[in-house]
Order: structure tokens, then C-alpha cells, then sequence
């Protein structure tokens, strides 16, 4: 663990419940759009497991779930600004309605990496469902078609996000502080 992650303290700026809430409003919108669709949910790892995981069990219709690992981070805190493909999907895309599930938004490359790459697979459709979105990082154009909540240029962590493969497992959206 970095030295510098040692002293650093956590604020809850999102709680268990409002997460919750979040979720439950996402899946309603998501429900209303895809049922009878038998959409593919594709997330990307690993910062979407724990979103995923509560998304899905809120849609009460036929689906299917993949993911993809992605990387541009590495082990540093500043994106290289290249994505790579760690692991691929397995499901077949051509013709499916595709949602792709994210846990966080920042620069923006890891997404508009993967809606190209989908892209190119000739879905029927392909839409992004982002739990949060920090737009002041932003360094290429994203439409975010389901939102969760709009976080603030802070080190986010919990709920699926880490920061050094730390904190992963919190409950609460926080943010770190020193
Ligand atoms: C994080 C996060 C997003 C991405 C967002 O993943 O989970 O996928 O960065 O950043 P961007 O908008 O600047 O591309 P990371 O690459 O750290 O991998 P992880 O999900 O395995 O933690």
C-alpha cells in the first residue's frame, strides 16, 4: 500500500441508502427502456462489480451480464491515455441492446473506448449506464444515457472503486482525505 494512502481518512459523501436510491431510480429508467429486450449488460472491471451486482437485482425481466477488464490507469493515479483490453467479453454483440455498466466516469477515455469497440461489433444498440460522473476531468465528450449522481474532483473510493486495489469493498461512497 502507498505511504501516502496510510494517513489518508475517509468522508462518506454518498451513504448505503442514498446509494440504494440511486440504484432503484437507474433500474427503473432502465426497465422502462429494455424490458422485452433481453438486453446484454456488459460492466467493466473491476470498478463495476458491486454496481452491477445491486443494478441486476432491481431488473425483474430476462437479461444477460458480461464483462469486460479494461485498463489505462496501471498502477498509477493518472491515466496513461491508452486502453488496453485485459480481458475480453465472451458474449457475442452483433444485434443485441447493449448496456454497458460503469462505475465512474472521469477522463472519460476508458468509456469512449469501449462504446467504439462495441461499436464496431454492430450491436442493435449500445447505451452507457454510469453510477457517477465526475465531467470536471473530462478530456474527450461522453453521453451518459443513465446517471447516477454527479461527484466532485475528489479521490473517490468505495463501492467498487479503489484506489491502489484498496477500498473496494466499502459500502459508502467516500472520499479520501489526507
Ligand atoms: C477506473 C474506473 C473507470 C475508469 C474511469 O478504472 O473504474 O473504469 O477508471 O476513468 P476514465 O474516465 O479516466 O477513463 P481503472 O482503470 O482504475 O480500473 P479498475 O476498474 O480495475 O479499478
Amino acid at each position: 500500500m502507498p505511504i501516502v494512502m496510510e494517513s489518508a481518512k475517509k468522508r462518506v459523501i454518498i451513504p448505503r441508502g442514498e446509494v440504494a436510491d440511486i440504484v432503484a431510480r437507474l433500474a427503473a429508467e432502465i426497465t422502462r427502456d429494455y424490458k422485452g429486450k433481453n438486453p446484454l449488460l456488459i460492466g467493466i472491471l473491476k470498478g463495476s462489480f458491486v454496481f452491477m451486482a445491486d443494478l441486476v437485482r432491481c431488473l425483474d425481466f430476462p437479461l444477460e451480464v458480461d464483462f469486460i477488464r479494461l485498463s489505462s490507469y496501471g498502477s498509477s493515479t493518472e491515466t496513461t491515455g491508452s486502453v488496453k483490453v485485459e480481458q475480453p467479453l465472451r458474449s457475442k454483440v452483433r444485434g443485441r441492446h447493449v448496456l454497458v455498466v460503469e462505475d465512474i466516469v472521469d477522463t472519460g477515455i476508458t468509456v469512449s473506448f469501449l462504446m467504439a469497440y462495441l461499436k464496431k461489433k454492430k450491436p442493435a444498440s449500445v447505451r452507457l449506464c454510469a453510477l457517477l460522473d465526475k465531467p470536471s476531468r473530462r478530456r474527450t465528450p461522453v453521453t451518459i444515457d443513465y446517471l447516477g449522481a454527479t461527484v466532485p474532483d475528489r479521490f473517490i473510493v468505495g463501492y467498487g472503486i479503489d484506489c491502489a486495489e484498496e477500498y473496494r469493498n466499502l459500502p459508502d461512497i467516500c472520499v479520501l482525505e489526507e
